[in-house]
């Protein structure tokens, strides 16, 4: 009877633990990230979220999806007071979607990142930020992953479409936010000052360059740095009208990331291509077609594909100008696309 019992129960394991891990044609939208690595697609504001003292925040690739690689989040807000200074152990990295949020590195540098901004957090430097603007979307992503554990253990469900709760009331925990930091590797500095004397959206040491100039990555991985829109290194892949713009890579980010943005030109389907790392790409302009095992998905603004590694997938474009995000733990497309390009100095294609 034990032995039919005990039978039965690993049955039902069994099923349950292929039912979580085997997906169906039709299957590839989601409405939250799944929990086991297999590729998704997952729309703009879709996705689990809480409210973390008034910012909302959606886990769009959680630490089990990409096997401890990496998390990426959205945060949604209106204009907030300034967060608490901190630093922490993983590399961060912010690109702002929509809207304007202002980021302070250590007690000198400051940038306003708007729409196609981005910022590096590097491992250690303390940092923090204020958001501003009334309709502001980041994209977070953090490596390795495993944040999203903090803003759910101290914040509050938030079951809305809403990007955020303008009658938002709720109050965060502070006490509970600094308990729970040691956990996720971050340590506070609240006794930081931070420079306020901003001009065009920069502290001085920006004035040259911030949205006017170009700019270069750091040679180390110890330095936080931004890039202004379309300002970085960029690279064309002739052929297939593509251009990159470099963000981070392994050089960076200790080989924990790459990140850029590709622009595409309209085309037919190309063939399937295949990488050994965790990728996410996310929609920022035109309609991104992808298809993974025989599934066609559309991707409109703020449309995350999670594709994890070894997955064969195209992607192409039909309208006239379409632009994605793209995270990597590791060398993936973005880095091919640039091995095999060109270096660029535009941020399109050429007619
Ligand atoms: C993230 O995932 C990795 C690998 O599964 C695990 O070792 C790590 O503890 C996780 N991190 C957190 C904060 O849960
Ligand atoms: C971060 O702030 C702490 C506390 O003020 C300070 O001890 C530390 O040196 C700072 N770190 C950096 C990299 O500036
Ligand atoms: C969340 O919202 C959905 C759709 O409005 C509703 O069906 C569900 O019951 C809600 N869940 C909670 C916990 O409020
Ligand atoms: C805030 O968190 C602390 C520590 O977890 C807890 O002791 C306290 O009761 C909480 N306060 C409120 C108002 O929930
Ligand atoms: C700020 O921007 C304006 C307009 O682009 C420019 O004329 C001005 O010189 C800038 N200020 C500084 C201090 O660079
Ligand atoms: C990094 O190194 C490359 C080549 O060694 C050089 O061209 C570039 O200027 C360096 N960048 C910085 C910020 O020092
Ligand atoms: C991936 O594509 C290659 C050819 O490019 C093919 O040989 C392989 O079977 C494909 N794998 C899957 C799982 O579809
Ligand atoms: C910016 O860099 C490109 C090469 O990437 C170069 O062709 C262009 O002249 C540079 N522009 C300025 C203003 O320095």
């Amino acid at each position: 009877m034990a032995t039919v019992a005990l039978g039965f129960l690993s049955l039902l394991i069994w099923l349950l633990a292929l039912q979580d891990q085997v997906y169906a044609y039709g299957d590839l939208v989601v409405d939250t990230a799944p929990t086991t690595p297999r590729p998704y697609v997952l729309p703009n504001l879709k996705g689990e979220a809480v409210d973390f003292g008034g910012l909302i925040i959606r886990t769009l690739v959680s630490n089990i999806t990409s096997s401890g690689a990496l998390s990426i989040l959205s945060i949604n807000t209106g204009p907030s007071p300034l967060s608490i200074v901190h630093s922490h152990k993983q590399v961060e990295t912010f690109y702002s979607i929509k809207g304007s949020v202002q980021v302070f590195h250590n007690t000198n540098q400051g940038r306003e990142l708007q729409a196609n901004d981005f910022a590096l957090l590097a491992p250690g430097n303390n940092h923090t930020y204020r958001f501003n603007d009334l309709d502001f979307q980041l994209t977070l992503c953090m490596a390795p992953g495993g944040i999203e554990d903090l803003f759910t253990a101290a914040g509050t469900p938030y079951n809305s479409s809403a990007p955020y709760d303008p009658e938002d009331q709720s109050q965060l925990n502070v006490t509970k936010v600094l308990e729970l930091f040691p956990r996720y590797g971050i340590t506070p500095a609240p006794y930081n000052t931070i420079n306020l004397d901003w001009t065009n959206g920069t502290t001085d040491d920006g004035l040259a360059t911030w949205h006017v100039a170009n700019q270069t990555l750091p040679n180390n991985s110890v330095t936080p740095y931004f890039v202004s829109s379309n300002r970085g290194p960029k690279y064309l892949q002739r052929k297939t009208g593509q251009v990159v713009s470099l963000l981070a890579s392994g050089k960076q980010t200790n080989d924990k990331l790459t990140v850029a943005t590709i622009a595409t030109k309209p085309g037919s389907q190309p063939a399937a291509v295949k990488f050994d790392v965790h990728q996410a790409f996310q929609v920022t302009e035109g309609q991104l077609h992808l298809e993974i095992n025989g599934e066609i998905v559309t991707l409109i603004f703020g449309d995350l594909a999670f594709i994890p590694e070894g997955t064969n997938f195209s992607y192409w474009s039909r309208v006239g100008f379409t632009k994605f995000a793209a995270w990597s733990a590791g060398s993936g497309l973005a880095d091919s696309l640039i091995m095999k390009g060109e270096e660029w100095s535009d941020a399109v294609w050429p007619a």
